[in-house]
């Protein structure tokens, strides 16, 4: 696992941006996990300014959604994918076609993650995956205990995520219960992970992601056992 080091968070943008323009102008198909929450949202604004610019380019990208609220239609403000849309599709102008979703409001949630994993077998693993750090560790929604093998599911919020994720839309009270996730399994397969850490507010789960027991109540410290895993964290989230 890399660590890299930086004051700011619009430092942490930038060379998230740096990184992924490199990736994918040296593979223009990439498939690309794509987070969303806060911490990433610098560096989209960054790839979507260079995108205007003629100097990234996202026709040929192979696009797959991390996580979703379960039971939300698309058009719900809370939807993930709205957010995901808003964010990095729509600035970068990638057509639907490029994209795998997690449908929040699909009959079958068993059917939708099989799917899912079938496709991520398709491009063979993710080339790129761009994450946030939950302030419980958790890695998409795969909310400790993860274990390395869990595969694309649904999964119940902890009280945790939650109430973390309560900021975001006004009210725990607002949160959905359940989520579908990207799977620990497809994650830890990437060939290049980018984990975005900003803020105070994740030094401690910071600390143990990097250097505290890797176990499955962690998600993230399980990322020390893959290829390839860039961290790229600002003064405040490193502390001192
Ligand atoms: C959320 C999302 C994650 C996100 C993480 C961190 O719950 N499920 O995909 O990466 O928490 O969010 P943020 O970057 O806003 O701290």
């Amino acid at each position: 696992m890399n660590l890299i080091q930086v004051p700011t968070y619009a430092d942490l943008s930038r060379v998230a941006a740096d990184l992924i323009c490199t990736a994918v102008a040296h593979n223009p198909r990439s498939a690309i996990v794509v987070a969303t929450g806060d911490t990433p949202m610098g560096a989209y604004v960054e790839l979507a300014q260079r995108h205007a610019l003629g100097q990234f380019d996202s026709a040929h990208l192979r696009v797959f959604q991390l996580d979703a609220y379960w039971g939300l239609p698309p058009d719900d403000a809370r939807s993930l994918y709205g957010w995901m849309w808003r964010s990095f599709l729509q600035p970068l102008h990638i057509s639907d076609a490029q994209v795998t979703r997690l449908k929040g409001d699909a009959a079958d949630p068993a059917a939708v993650c099989a799917a899912y994993d079938a496709a991520v077998a398709q491009v063979a693993g993710f080339d790129v995956s761009i994450l946030g750090l939950g302030p419980n560790g958790h890695l998409g929604f795969n909310e400790p205990p993860s274990p390395a093998d869990a595969p694309t599911r649904m999964v119940n919020l902890t009280e945790a995520s939650i109430a973390s994720n309560a900021r975001y839309w006004g009210g725990r009270e607002h949160v959905p219960p359940q989520a579908l996730t990207c799977g620990m399994a497809p994650l830890l397969a990437a060939k290049q992970t980018l984990l975005l850490v900003s803020g105070a507010r994740k030094r401690h789960i910071l600390q143990q992601t990097l250097s505290g027991p890797i176990t499955p109540e962690v998600p993230a410290s399980l990322l020390r056992l893959a290829n390839h895993v860039t961290v790229i964290a600002d003064q405040a989230a490193l502390g001192g």
